[in-house]
């Protein structure tokens, strides 16, 4: 295939060169269009030798050949990577001053972006609305990573790794590359961890599925929340599955720690309430739903307009706290209200105690909830006293029925976890 790789012009250019030598051993044609400013952090020269071919940014240069025509017809897909807040605000705007821009002008084949720049200038909301921009335009904008940046800071704003870059591209070009995609998955099988077969392809082609995934941050001043541990992991794992099997995916998502599939549809929330909003709108219209996200059971009742300051003259705060909305409890009412066919699918994250085992716990939460299938993760400390679930790579989960069908066990990584919901919903569908 014909790739053309755009480089901003941000430090992490240099780990586009990894990203490149990912897309040649895999067997595709690069080409390279580097920003004027990238230059400065990584020369033509690397470009020219890596690549294999002729690099420039000039549109004046080889005239004869028309080149941002020529390169963006034939590209079967363009990666940006870094994406400067500056190259994404030129890309949103439609501007044409360079070859790279020029030449996403001209293509019309996939485009996937991956962000990379301090917390600042990401969370502004130029940014963030040039942002929303591209996606709503079809183009993938990948989220970027959480961790350290350049300077002292850490947040979000770290170019994802190449390798999930070269995963997201990979699976737009419809060739998801296992190994890249799932590192975890070759790890088990050398501790002979049971493994479920991949998805079947197409076997939910046109299947329009709404998954939530990762945690809500509820405020309590400008500068602090109540959040949770959930890493997102295994939300964006059924969200690739749901891909990999033809899916029409919506993926509503709170804070995540990796960067959020690509090929679907996105949809950035903070808090519970924006949760709720955004799920109740898409799930009228989806045929499964599925709840990974770990939303805030409650938020604090007032929010401080101001950081709350530590003072000696008075005394220590004490947080209130209020309800949210149970979502999946009001998913399943809406159901039922519009008479609608629909699959849902919710999450348990459950231990157990000296009244019950978590399977007990799932069981009346399955009822309580009322939704189809409930999966149950065994939360805690596991037999080596680390994280058994939040933020681990791995996760062993029950599939719970409410029509009371005997549980479907899965393990492995979590995107074996996600193949094992997949296969099962399109039986329920009757679409394997
Ligand atoms: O009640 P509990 O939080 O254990 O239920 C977990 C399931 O319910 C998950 O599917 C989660 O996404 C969903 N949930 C929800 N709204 C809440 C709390 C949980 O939809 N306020």
């Amino acid at each position: 295939m014909n790739i053309v790789l755009g480089v901003g012009g941000g430090i992490a250019a240099y780990k586009s060169a990894l990203l490149l030598r990912l897309f040649t051993e895999a067997g595709h044609s690069v080409t390279v269009i580097p920003t004027q400013a990238s230059t400065k952090f990584v020369g033509v020269a690397t470009w020219e030798a890596l690549s294999g071919r002729p690099v420039t940014n000039d549109v004046f240069d080889a005239v004869d050949q028309v080149n941002h025509v020529r390169i963006g017809h034939e590209a079967d897909l363009i990666v940006v990577a870094p994406a400067t807040a500056d190259l994404l605000a030129r890309a949103a705007g439609g501007h044409a001053d360079d070859l790279l821009t020029t030449t996403l002008l001209m293509a019309r084949g996939p485009v996937l972006f991956a962000p990379a720049m301090h917390t600042e200038m990401w969370q502004h909301a130029s940014t963030q609305a040039n942002v929303a921009t591209l996606r709503s335009r079809g183009v993938n904008v990948l989220d970027p990573a959480v961790g350290r940046l350049t300077g002292p800071d850490t947040g979000p704003g770290r170019l994802p790794e190449p390798e999930a870059i070269f995963a997201a591209a990979m699976a737009l070009l419809g060739s998801p590359a296992p190994e890249a995609l799932d590192t975890a998955q070759t790890c088990e099988k050398a501790t002979e961890q049971p493994e479920s077969p991949a998805v079947k392809q197409g076997s939910l082609s046109g299947v329009r599925v709404l998954i939530t995934a990762g945690g809500t941050r509820e405020p309590l001043d400008p500068v602090r929340f109540l959040g949770n541990k959930s890493s997102g992991k295994q939300g964006v794992a059924l969200a690739e599955a749901a891909l990999a099997a033809g899916a029409d995916v919506t993926f509503v998502h709170a804070h995540m720690e990796v960067a959020a599939p690509a090929g679907a549809k996105l949809q950035r929330v903070e808090t519970a309430l924006e949760l709720r909003a955004a799920t109740l709108a898409a799930a009228a219209s989806a045929d499964v739903v599925i709840m990974a996200a770990a939303v805030a059971d409650f938020r604090p009742s007032n929010v401080s307009q101001g950081k709350i300051k530590k003072r000696d003259d008075t005394a220590d705060p004490i947080i209130n706290l209020i309800r949210n909305p149970d979502i999946l409890l009001e998913v399943v009412a809406h159901r039922a209200a519009a008479n609608r066919r629909q699959l849902i699918v919710g999450f348990a994250a459950e231990t157990g105690d000296e009244q019950g085992d978590a399977r007990s716990y799932a069981e009346a939460k399955l009822q309580r909830k009322g939704c189809d299938l409930l999966v149950l993760n065994e939360v805690g400390p596991g037999e080596s006293g680390s994280e058994r679930v939040f933020g681990q790579d791995s996760n062993k989960v029950q599939i719970l029925s409410l029509d009371g069908a005997n549980p479907v066990q899965a393990s492995g990584s979590k995107r074996t976890v996600a193949n094992a919901v997949v296969a099962l919903i399109a039986e329920r569908l009757g679409t394997t």
